[in-house]
């Protein structure tokens, strides 16, 4: 039930928490501070040459977050992709590696359909589902639960921040087995997944600013959203979550693709929202931050404290983010995209929990 909470959606945004300690702690063995993960999955990691990951909508975000992990801490080329794509495509499946599936409800056809294509031809396939008795998890070689808990609201809030508590931990083991994790270096990693739910409740203390900021943009056309790296995928989250609970018109673009197009949108007051906690890329986006400020736009940053620091007046209004890592902090980016939405749609008087044309599982492609 809903609870004190006037919406599931802000009750499952505050839910984070617990959902991401019940998902990260199965996979964390605490006396020696290392990930594990079931067998079958971390078997194929070591000689994989490559991984598809499959999934739709929020899932493939996730999914697309762990792009960045994969590749950078796995050194594992790992190529997510639409569901609705990849089945029709008659894609060419790694030789050696694995099929991953991203799916809250297990059920979502083109992703199922997806993930029978690899059976078919013969690619294992690791599933991340939040229904352990749902289609999806029951046809794959082997399954990696979330533990978010029942998900009530359509907009995914804490599925998506437990699948990419799962997908990151999947990627450590993929490192350790690879050789590239020292042991130093995953012991730090294991600290910081254990202090994710902790730091979510600190992230969501940007609530009460958030708000103020979601006053002011219920009552614009368009909303960019722009991160470079690790932060593109959230900027596209952060984009979706708005459009389907405000109905207000939101694009995510790679910082970088700005000058090949998007920036002819550039208008006065129109808001970007720049995910860029600091990091090797910050100061790249925040050279894309000066160009569109430079047209009008209206700065809304969420980064961590360095990066506010760093950003100074070059951003109009910001959200704080606790400190964290390259795996930690885009997890806790997803709070205040998440917030905002809410706030917006609030401000707006939609239907948060129930969005018009959208239904939770879709089982018909
Ligand atoms: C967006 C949203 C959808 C789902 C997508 C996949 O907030 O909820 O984009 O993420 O329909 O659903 P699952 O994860 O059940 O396969």
């Amino acid at each position: 039930e809903r609870g004190e909470y006037d919406h599931f959606m802000l009750k499952e945004i505050h839910e984070q928490s617990e959902s991401l300690a019940r998902s990260i702690m199965p996979y964390i063995n605490q006396a020696t501070q290392t990930v594990s993960v079931p067998e079958a999955a971390e078997t194929l990691f070591a000689d994989a040459d490559r991984a598809v990951a499959i999934a739709c909508g929020t899932a493939f975000y996730a999914a697309f977050t762990a792009k960045y992990w994969f590749e950078q801490i796995a050194r594992l080329a790992f190529e997510p992709d639409i569901a609705s794509e990849f089945r029709y495509r008659r894609p060419v499946l790694p030789q050696k590696g694995f099929s991953l599936f991203v799916s809250q409800s297990g059920e979502t056809a083109d992703t199922l359909a997806a993930l029978r294509y690899c059976r078919e031809n013969r690619t294992p396939a690791i599933a991340v589902v939040n229904v352990p008795e749902s289609s999806i998890a029951r046809e794959a070689a082997s399954i990696v639960p979330t533990h978010a808990g029942p998900e009530i609201g359509v907009a995914s809030t804490k599925a998506f921040t437990a699948q990419l508590s799962v997908l990151a931990v999947l990627a450590l083991s993929a490192a350790k087995a690879r050789g590239h994790l020292l042991p130093g270096d995953e012991m730090n990693y294991v600290r910081s997944l254990l202090a994710l739910p902790r730091k979510v409740t600190e992230a969501l203390e940007c609530a009460g600013q958030v708000r103020e900021i979601a006053r002011h943009i219920a009552g614009k056309r368009d909303v960019l959203f722009l991160g470079r790296g690790r932060y593109y995928p959230l900027a596209l989250e952060g984009a979706l979550k708005l459009k389907e609970v405000s109905y207000i018109h939101a694009e995510g673009y790679a910082a970088g693709e700005l000058k090949h197009g998007p920036i002819a949108l550039i208008e006065k007051g129109l808001p970007v929202v720049v995910v860029a906690p600091k990091d090797e890329l910050f100061e790249k986006t925040i050279s894309n931050v000066e160009e569109v400020r430079a047209r009008g736009a209206e700065i809304i940053l969420i980064s961590d404290a360095a990066g506010i620091k760093a950003a100074g007046k070059r951003a109009d209004h910001v959200i704080l983010l606790p400190d964290g890592d390259d795996i930690s902090l885009p997890i806790l980016s997803a709070v205040p995209l998440q917030l905002l939405a809410y706030y917006v749609a609030l401000t707006r008087g939609t239907d948060v929990d129930q969005p018009r044309n959208l239904a939770k599982s879709v089982t018909v492609e």
